[in-house]
């Protein structure tokens, strides 16, 4: 059988468009119509499965996809047993802390003895353990910033690109904690023949982020 490569890719969502550009510039077309959850290159050895961006790390961790575009953020709340590889440059954004509009805010110690709301617990108890502040971290996997509004939280703390869904949701930023973009993880101990074939697309990536600059 041939070898080649499984890739996994955003299914839909901020990353999702940049991913597939960067893959199609690099000379891999595929078909990705008709909300098809997997797809095959006809020109590179490479398959397709297009998941939730959250899914990606632990498809990644057991090797059912060989590589995977995550944020940095993912890859580094959820990054057990994977590799980064590359930092892609594109999706830039950030993890921050927001408060409803109307608080006054003066500095983290304010969050002290508060509940933050989050989908990233490990990279927002990191933070709060290095500024020396104690609040309760309530997980939520999603829709994070309806949480003060509905009383479940005193702040949340999520990704913010151009900050409409902050604005939207009558919320502020008021600490950046993390920066962010796109990254290429890795499931350790590739095969000699998957190396072969990575190192070739990495070859390609290169090449596009070079005729960018
Ligand atoms: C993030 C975050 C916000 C949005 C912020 O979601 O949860 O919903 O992006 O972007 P904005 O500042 O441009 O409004 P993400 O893209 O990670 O999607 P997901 O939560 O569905 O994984
Ligand atoms: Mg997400
Ligand atoms: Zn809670």
């Amino acid at each position: 059988m041939e070898t080649y490569i499984r890739i996994a890719v955003q299914k839909k969502g901020r990353l999702s468009e940049d991913s597939l550009r960067l893959i199609r510039e690099c000379g891999i077309r595929f078909n990705n119509g008709k909300g098809a959850l997997k797809a095959k290159s006809e020109d590179f050895p490479m398959e397709f499965l297009f998941l939730r961006d959250d899914d990606i790390p632990g498809y990644v961790a057991d090797g059912v996809a060989d590589l995977g575009i995550i944020g940095e953020n993912v890859a580094v709340e959820k990054g057990k047993n994977i590799e980064v590889i590359k930092e892609l440059g594109f999706s830039k954004c950030r993890l921050s802390l927001a408060v409803p509009r109307e608080v006054e805010y003066n500095g983290i110690k304010d969050l002290d003895g508060g509940h933050i709301a989050t989908s990233y617990p490990v990279l927002l108890g990191k933070y709060l353990k290095e500024q020396g502040v104690s609040a309760s971290i309530h997980e939520i996997s999603g829709s994070v910033e309806i949480a003060p509004g509905i009383g479940l939280a005193d702040a949340v703390c999520d990704i913010v690109s151009t900050g409409s869904t902050l604005l939207s949701n009558g919320l502020k930023e008021v600490e950046s904690i993390f920066k962010s973009q796109a990254v290429m993880v890795a499931t350790p101990g590739l095969s000699a023949e998957k190396k072969a074939l990575l190192d070739k697309f990495l070859f390609r990536i290169d090449a596009v982020q070079r005729a960018k600059r």
